[in-house]
């Protein structure tokens, strides 16, 4: 049997707020393995969004505090390891994609020198970038790459813009994406192309596909394997 990729251990977060704290995340475990799609279902408040930002160091410390547990990364401790080396495989290794592309995508920029950059600050050569941008951007299903590098994020659609966002995601080319309710913001008829894709890609590289939801759909749609935080 393979080692998971990623494995979370027993883990908790507080925050510390003006009203006293609260325990966002309390004592979960999960892992997933390379070539999986597993399926993170809970209701809203559960904790399923702080759980994924502690694995990808997104939580602002404080006001949050990781309490207990750990979270391997091939068998790597990603709380106890020094910043380089963390940086390293959350910028690289694991990579994730939100709800709302808007937010992540940076208005004021290309999106093709957005996506080119994501490589170019790790050490792929500008044009080099730029080539594997546009063969991304077809990857993805993003019509006339060439002429879609040109523009910002708001002249696309909902569904193109995250279509987009995956593209950045998987331009370092990592071995998890972590997808935080990825259709939720999406009519119906897109979600179900989203998810089409998400599940071709993972398929494709064989990357670890975690897959964070409330819609049972999409768990039956795709999930090899489901967890349901409370
Ligand atoms: N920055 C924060 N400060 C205080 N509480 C927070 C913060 N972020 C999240 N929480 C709380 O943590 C809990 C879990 O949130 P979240 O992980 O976003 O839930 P979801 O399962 O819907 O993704 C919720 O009760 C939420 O209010
Ligand atoms: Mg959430």
């Amino acid at each position: 049997m393979s080692e998971p990729l990623l494995d979370v251990r027993n883990l908790s977060v507080t925050f510390h707020t003006a009203r006293g704290p609260v325990q966002a995340v309390k004592n979960v475990s999960w892992s997933i393995k390379k070539g999986e799609v597993l399926a993170i279902l809970g209701e809203s408040g559960s904790g399923k969004s702080v759980s994924a930002s502690a694995v990808m160091d997104l939580i602002d410390c404080p006001p949050g505090e990781i309490t207990t547990g750990e979270i391997f990364y091939r068998g790597k401790n990603l709380l106890t390891m020094g910043r380089t080396e963390r940086r390293h495989i959350n910028g690289k290794k694991i990579a994730m994609i939100f709800q709302d592309p808007l937010s992540h995508l940076n208005p004021v920029y290309k999106v093709g020198w957005q996506i080119e950059e994501t490589m170019v600050i790790h050490g792929t050569s500008r044009a080099e970038a730029r080539a594997e941008t546009l063969r991304l951007l077809a990857k993805v299903g993003i019509p006339e790459p060439k002429a879609a590098a040109q523009k910002y994020p708001h002249q696309f659609s909902g569904g193109q813009r995250q279509r987009l966002m995956i593209a950045m995601a998987l331009a370092l080319r990592p071995d998890v994406l972590i997808a935080d309710e990825p259709t939720t913001a999406l009519d119906v008829t897109v979600q179900a192309q989203i998810l089409a894709l998400l599940e071709e890609l993972q398929r494709e590289t064989g990357m670890a596909l975690l897959i964070i939801t409330h819609d049972l759909g999409v768990v039956a749609e795709i999930a090899h394997r489901v967890v349901v935080m409370n």
